[in-house]
């Protein structure tokens, strides 16, 4: 799961797959980064841990990182929460298994829609509420297709 600062929405998916996937019994490795530096080590937003908190999750052991190009020799699947996280990760890739790791998020719930988790950083708590209801549909569609 990657987004700019691995603070608000990147977490919140990272926090809602692992949850719902040990609630599944489906076992899977679920990590999220940050394209950018700003936050690294630092927890998510707590506007980002209250609406997961309303949900049931808890996110407060998560601590940002940002991308690394070796990410992608560890993970299957890369899911970008925007269209300029996903730019940065073709940038980032060596070639075209890489490219072929990448993909936005929401197209999971809505195909070929090319639709963006909106940054919630800038905004309110509802910015949150819907970012989660986006990220919630998303890695349930994800999760179904495993099982
Ligand atoms: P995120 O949100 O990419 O969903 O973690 C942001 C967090 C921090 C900043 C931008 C977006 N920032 O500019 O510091």
């Amino acid at each position: 799961m990657v987004c700019l600062g691995n603070i608000c929405r990147s977490p919140m998916a990272e926090g809602i797959i692992r949850d719902k996937a040990d609630e599944k019994g489906i076992e899977i490795e679920t990590d999220s980064a940050g394209t950018g530096d700003y936050h690294i080590g630092e927890g998510p937003d707590k506007r980002a841990v209250a609406a997961m908190k309303k949900h049931g999750h808890d996110i407060t052991d998560l601590r940002a990182r940002q991308f690394k190009v070796s990410d992608y020799d560890e993970f299957d699947v890369i899911y970008a929460m925007d269209a300029s996280n996903f730019d940065n990760m073709l940038k980032l890739a060596r070639n075209d298994d890489d490219r072929g790791k990448v993909k936005l998020i929401l197209n999971e719930s809505q195909p070929n829609r090319d639709m963006e988790v909106p940054d919630p950083y800038f905004g309110g708590d509802a910015g949150f509420e819907n970012v989660y209801k986006m990220l919630d549909a998303a890695c349930e569609v994800i999760l179904e297709r495993l099982k």
